[in-house]
């Protein structure tokens, strides 16, 4: 399978504001190129947009007919979305998380906007692993859950536990790869047999090294993900920024 993720897009929130950068003009670039490449189903991994602002990207979205999912990122509150019929079978109380099983793959759709994965999520991913039968794991979260190499992000906001989380995929001993954004850059990291790729924001890049977080670009990016039985792939389509 084919899928295309998408991530930190902040429309209309907070820090929008902050940046000279038109993510309905970005989303619908990118939105076009996915539909000229014939992918069908795209990803948003967190800090989507203001609440209000939602039905926006659904409404774009639905208008290229793709299908969508989405996860939490830590600019988004699940208290807005988790009575929305999209997310109603996928939900849970205390959070945005499930999984699925397709061949050998386990597609592990995790929740993070607390910075934190709390112990009742904990417990779920501990199960699923322990219970499914797998070969891989596929894993979407908003954040990284390896160190980017000290990165400004590593510093001021990473996922807090991320060693005890990491360490719950290495007891697998099988490939694990995680698609994550949060850190407003591209970065590729491994760690035994957990593959991490970090996509850039719709919105804007940080700079990997600067005391606090400070702009670096404004041209931005999606990932294409290739799935197979017997092998997982991923590439970044770049785009100008107007404004950069
Ligand atoms: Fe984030």
């Amino acid at each position: 399978m084919r899928i295309a993720q998408i991530t930190d897009l902040h429309l209309d929130d907070f820090m929008n504001g902050h940046y000279d950068a038109n993510v309905r003009q970005n989303l619908d670039r990118v939105l076009k190129d996915i539909k000229a490449r014939e992918i069908k189903d795209i990803i948003l991994t967190g800090d989507l947009c203001h609440p209000e602002s939602f039905h926006v990207i659904t409404d774009m979205i639905d208008s290229y007919q793709l299908s969508s999912l989405y996860l939490m990122g830590n600019h988004d509150d699940w208290n807005y979305y988790k009575d929305k019929r999209l997310f109603s079978s996928r939900g849970k109380e205390d959070g945005c998380y499930w999984f699925e099983k397709k061949g050998d793959n386990l597609y592990l759709y995790m929740d993070s906007r607390l910075h934190i994965i709390e112990d009742k999520q904990k417990e779920w991913l501990k199960l699923i692993l322990k219970r499914e039968t797998f070969q891989r794991v596929i894993l979407f979260i908003h954040h990284p859950v390896l160190d980017c190499g000290g990165t400004t992000m590593d510093h001021l906001f990473p996922l807090k536990g991320r060693e005890e989380i990491a360490e719950i995929f290495h007891e697998t001993k099988k490939e694990v790869f995680l698609f994550c954004g949060h850190y407003h850059g591209a970065y590729e990291v491994q760690e035994k047999l957990i593959h991490q790729s970090v996509t850039p924001s719709l919105l804007v890049q940080l700079q990997e090294h600067s005391e606090t977080t400070e702009q670096d670009t404004l041209d931005f990016a999606y990932r294409i993900i290739d799935i197979t039985d017997s092998r997982v792939s991923s590439e970044l389509i770049l785009f100008k920024s107007p404004f950069s």
